[in-house]
């Protein structure tokens, strides 16, 4: 019988793509989402993009916090792991409203971890961030570099692997994986599923594709006095794709005896500046991207990027795709859904 799976998140970006990455390797997933910034149609897109495999996926509109919904769903299924993606992510609105952060993060994690050790689901993959490394003094950033946050959204992803680690310590029969990622972009190459963020997207490459198909009129790049190649802020571009594949290298070394609670950094080890990037998709999608040149964003680091050695060498996994696949696929995606899952109506 095949390996079942509880994909929290599992309606978001990177859970999207995650799932359907499961299916295709044979897996059940069951995801659990509250649709609170994804939907319901990447889950039905999804379905239809495993084919076969499809039948393998079910879904379940639970939020964490709601622990009896999550302890009936334990009580009707048995999951050999879950994947943890289900949470708030926005910097800015952490800044704004840093209780409903913690309240979101925090305790549907903790319920989460409480309802599992109480049906002996003690198996866990975890969606970290590179924020935990804050500005970093070194690059490549390892899985030793210090960790900081400088947010409150910052704060729940440390506090997590804080807890997870605590978790362990108290009880060694859990097996956790804590995988920080860089920035995840692109979509997976049929433009069926892809990032669909609600409201003015805080993050680079939605911007720019929102630009590109005409929703918004230019880019504001975020400093460009940057002690970097071309003043503008570089960072490690990973396409969702070769993300969602870590998850299931993770998933597979969860079976491993020696594992205990790790961490591991999924980049590519290149570092990207914005302007990089932007010549990228112009490239890839063939638009003019308008520029507007502002001062720095507060909190933004000049350079972060990944040493990917650990997740090569005890994942065996390593990304595949580069900038020019990222930006081909993205492309790909918004041209086919310029207003994401939802009509022109319903978005701002
Ligand atoms: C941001 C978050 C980080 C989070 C990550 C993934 C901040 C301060 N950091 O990281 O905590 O884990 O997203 O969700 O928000 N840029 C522009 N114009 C834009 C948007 C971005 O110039 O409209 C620049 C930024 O200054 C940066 C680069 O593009 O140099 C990438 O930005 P972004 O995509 O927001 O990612 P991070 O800053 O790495």
């Amino acid at each position: 019988m095949s390996s079942s799976i509880l994909v929290t998140g599992g309606a978001g970006y990177i859970g999207s793509h995650t799932v359907l990455q499961l299916l295709l390797g044979g897996y059940k997933a069951v995801v659990v989402d509250n649709l609170d910034n994804s939907s319901e149609i990447a889950v039905k897109r999804v379905q239809e993009l495993a084919g076969e495999h499809g039948s393998n996926l079910t879904f379940h509109k639970i939020d964490l916090r709601d622990k009896p919904a999550l302890e009936q769903l334990f009580a009707s299924e048995k999951f050999d792991a879950v994947i943890h993606f289900a949470g708030l992510k926005a910097v800015g609105e952490s800044v704004q409203k840093p209780l409903m952060y913690y309240d979101n993060n925090l305790i549907g994690t903790i319920v989460l971890l409480e309802v599992m050790a109480a049906h002996g689901c003690k198996k866990l993959v975890f969606s970290s961030s590179a924020t935990v490394y804050g500005w970093p003094k070194v690059v490549p950033c390892t899985e030793e570099s210090p960790i900081s946050a400088m947010n409150p959204y910052g704060r729940t992803k440390l506090f997590i692997e804080e807890i997870c680690r605590d978790i362990y310590q108290s009880d060694s029969t859990w097996k956790i994986i804590l995988l920080r990622y860089f920035n995840p972009v692109g979509a997976h190459p049929s433009g069926y599923i892809g990032e669909d963020p609600r409201g003015i997207p805080n993050n680079l490459m939605p911007f720019v594709q929102q630009v590109a198909v005409g929703r918004r009129p230019a880019l504001t790049v975020f400093g460009t006095d940057y002690g970097t190649k071309d003043g503008t802020g570089v960072r490690d571009y990973i396409h969702v794709v070769d993300l969602a594949d870590g998850h299931i290298a993770a998933v597979n070394k969860l079976a491993d005896p020696s594992v205990g609670c790790e961490v591991y950094n999924l980049g590519t080890g290149k570092g990207t500046s914005v302007l990089e990037m932007v010549a990228a998709f112009e490239k890839a999608s063939g638009k003019k991207i308008p520029l507007v040149t502002a001062g720095r964003r507060p909190g933004d680091a000049e350079i972060v990027y990944a040493s990917t050695d650990k997740a090569e060498r005890e994942l065996n996994w390593k990304a595949k795709y580069g900038i020019d696949e990222m930006c081909r696929d993205q492309w790909n995606w918004a041209s086919k859904n310029p207003y994401g899952y939802e009509s022109p109506e319903s978005t701002n």
